[in-house]
């Protein structure tokens, strides 16, 4: 018996050589577990005759403690050992070069609107937006586009049931910015707008516009024409001058078209060839007007005490200009090499 004790303590000393956590954790159950080996001659005593089993009682408890206090030890130390080695193997190596993020940018729609905004946020203008699905009545009725006008044609607007469509200009948010709030009113509303044309170097079935509406008493043109030469100004340059030509619109009036001097060959062009303004020195860029007193009436506010201005410009187009771009359809392609520029 004494024989079994000390092969089964020579038996852990060698187990525990260089050993690590799991393997010392099953020569634990293997010695001392339930089932374990020395557990087994502990179990074994009572049936012993008395004296030799005080003697062997000693003997197995010893090794007991001995097993428990060594096996205890060697875990603690491979855990040790194991640490250490993780973590010297983690060592950050501070001395590689980092590697470089792209810096992401803006898209230029994106840029110009900001460059928009911030024009029109210190004028005092609130920034409000609108829902792309519209209804028939804001979209056309309450701006008194009537039932022949070509644009609400079929061929020409996205139409859901229900008297739904797919808005196709920003100008229904004045209607909805008038129906909630009292005058005085100074808003831009920056949004994509639908029509049904198919996609060539002109046209994209979506683009994009900012709606303006002023409204108070006493507004007249020549306060419109001043907030657009400061307009032209702040995008295209202090040397800008914008003309306005007679225009029409059903929900304006008068209507306008506003024309800037060309940024290309700035509006010296009527003697030597320019293609973007094909010569006239002057590049169309939006639409304009004073607010129809009927647009006024439909949403609830009085046109004989209040007037105002309205304008929708083609964000898309102004973009274009401004960075000489010759086809919209970059503006939806996701392209890198395009938008780096920028
Ligand atoms: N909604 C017009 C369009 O998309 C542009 C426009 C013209 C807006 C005159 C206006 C305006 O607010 O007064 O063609």
């Amino acid at each position: 018996m004494l024989e079994k004790l000390t092969q089964l303590r020579e038996e852990i000393k060698r187990s525990l050589v260089n050993a690590v956590p799991e393997s010392i954790e099953a020569l634990r159950v293997r010695m001392l577990g339930k089932k374990g080996e020395i557990t087994a001659v502990l179990k074994g005593l009572g049936q012993l005759e008395p004296e030799e089993r005080r003697k062997m009682g000693v003997a197995a408890n010893e090794l007991r403690d001995w097993a428990q206090n060594a096996i205890d030890g060697a875990k603690a130390a491979a855990g040790a050992t194991q640490q250490a080695q993780a973590l010297s193997e983690e060592t950050i190596d501070i001395t590689l070069p980092g590697r470089r993020r792209g810096i992401g940018r803006l898209h230029p729609l994106t840029q110009v609107y900001g460059k928009l905004e911030e024009l029109f946020i210190s004028l005092g203008f609130d920034i409000v937006e609108g829902p792309h699905v519209e209804t028939v009545y804001h979209n056309f009725d309450a701006l008194c586009t009537p039932e022949s006008h070509p644009s609400r044609d079929e061929t020409d607007t996205f139409y859901f049931n229900d008297g739904l469509l797919l808005r196709c200009h920003t100008s229904p948010m004045q209607v909805r910015v008038m129906e909630k709030q009292k005058p005085p009113i100074r808003v831009v509303v920056p949004g994509k707008v639908f029509r049904r044309d198919d996609v060539d170097a002109t046209h994209t079935p979506a683009f994009h516009q900012m709606e303006g509406l002023v409204i108070d008493k006493g507004i007249h043109f020549g306060d419109f024409k001043g907030m657009l030469e400061l307009l032209a100004a702040h995008i295209f340059g202090p040397q800008t001058k914008i003309r306005l030509r007679p225009s029409f619109f059903p929900f304006t009036e008068p209507s306008a078209e506003v024309d800037i001097t060309c940024y290309i060959c700035g509006g010296k062009a009527q003697h030597e060839p320019c293609r973007v303004c094909k010569d006239s020195g002057w590049v169309e860029l939006w639409g304009c007007g004073m607010v129809h007193p009927e647009v006024l009436r439909k949403s609830g506010i009085d046109p004989d005490i209040y007037s105002g201005y309205a304008f929708g410009l083609g964000v898309d187009r102004i973009t274009s200009a401004l960075y000489g771009i010759s086809d919209p359809r970059f503006y939806f392609e996701n392209d890198m090499q395009f938008l780096k520029q920028f």
